[in-house]
């Protein structure tokens, strides 16, 4: 990363790197905007912002995964408008690093990323995470505020109304374990896992349906809430109460909620299976969040379907279920550690036989949370 700053920019005194995982989510989704539960990992995978002081008084990112760079001058940061590209990311949370209150120099910022974008393991949130910090450069900052706000910055900026699970994994990951967050309290647990491959699939599609998606059940959400009234959040609702409500919202509304309150329940019961070692009710665990998000949150596609589908006539898998928020990217697997490779192989088959394209496979090995990778003192 330094050879590659030295490179780009002519000098290489005085640069940091910085380090945000990406992260996939074992189960609890679109709960988080609910004020629910989620039970993530933080992924080897990352995003790396190397940065320096910048000798000309303007702050300049370029992007080595898609060769591009941006620059502003420093006075003009405060009031930059989103242009509905990868660097409102940037963009956003320089401003939010300044409304918090840090005095920010105007630096260079080489970024390179190993979380593939568009396959829904929050190749964003380690993008905004890691240039946070390297906005920082080392000054301390409450691990929990640094997640709010780069999602701050992804809500106010880039327009997008997410809940706090992908900042907040990227900043919290843990080595060897998954992390179930409360996002209300925003207290963690860590969880240690059983002896279990974790796989994502990439579907290698990202439907351009979910970002309206995302907004409306967002807004499903909130009618659902409404509805049952004198509750802050669906985190306050469980299923007897959610029924007795049905009448006063439409069908599809009802859906939606009852989506969030079982997926809050299989959250904690996955933990609880995790404890036990049961990998057999985890399995179960996954492919009912799945099926509730195909049919009541209705923000799966065919090429996730066929994915979980197909996994689940393979040897050794425990369960399969989409991650993330839906319409494309990734599927989750939890297989036998013996039988990863010969999974691999058979998904790949059947994936290339049905849609014609090669998908790519990951090893979610659980990771440490962001922090600086390396520094010339170091
Ligand atoms: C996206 C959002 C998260 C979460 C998931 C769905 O990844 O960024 O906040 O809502 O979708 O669980």
């Amino acid at each position: 990363m330094i050879a590659s700053f030295r490179e780009r920019f002519g000098y290489g005194d005085g640069v940091r790197v910085f380090r945000a995982p990406g992260r996939v989510n074992l189960i609890g989704e679109h709960t988080d905007y609910n004020l629910g539960f989620v039970l993530p990992v933080a992924l080897e995978m990352a995003c790396f912002a190397a940065s320096a002081p910048s000798r000309d008084g303007r702050f300049r990112v370029y992007s080595e995964n898609r060769n591009a760079s941006r620059e502003w001058a420093a006075g003009e940061v405060a009031s930059l408008k989103p242009s509905k590209d990868w660097s409102d990311y940037v963009a956003g949370v320089m401003q939010q690093v300044l409304a918090a209150g840090f005095a920010v120099e105007p630096c260079n910022l080489y970024v390179r990323s190993t979380v593939p974008e568009g396959g829904g393991l929050s190749s964003s949130a380690a993008l905004e995470v890691s240039t946070a910090l390297a906005l920082l450069a080392g000054r301390p900052i409450d691990p929990l505020e640094l997640a709010k706000l780069c999602r701050r910055a992804e809500v106010e900026f880039v327009g997008m109304p997410c809940g706090i699970m992908d900042q907040y994994i990227s900043v919290f990951g843990r080595e060897h374990a998954a992390v179930r967050i409360d996002c209300r309290s925003l207290e963690n647990e860590i969880v240690p896992l059983p002896e279990v491959e974790i796989l994502a699939v990439n579907t290698m599609v990202k439907h351009e349906l979910g970002q309206s998606a995302y907004r409306q059940r967002v807004q499903e959400c909130r009618t659902a809430v409404e509805a049952v009234g004198g509750v802050e959040s669906l985190r306050d609702v469980d299923l007897p109460r959610l029924e007795a409500a049905a009448a006063r919202m439409p069908e599809t509304v009802f859906r939606r909620a009852r989506h969030v309150v079982t997926e809050d329940q299989r959250v904690l019961r996955f933990v609880e299976a995790s404890r036990r070692n049961d990998l057999a009710e985890m399995g179960r665990l996954f492919v009912a969040s799945h099926r509730s998000l195909q049919h009541d949150y209705e923000v799966s596609c065919a090429e996730l379907d066929f994915l979980v589908d197909a996994a689940l006539e393979i040897e050794g898998v425990f369960g399969a279920r989409m991650t993330g928020g839906g319409f494309g990217g990734c599927t989750v697997n939890l297989v036998r550690p013996d039988k990863a490779a010969s999974f691999r192989a058979a998904i790949a088959v059947a994936y290339r036989g049905r849609f014609g394209i090669d998908p790519r496979i990951y090893s979610c090995r659980p990771a440490r949370g962001a922090g600086e990778a390396a520094s010339p003192e170091k």
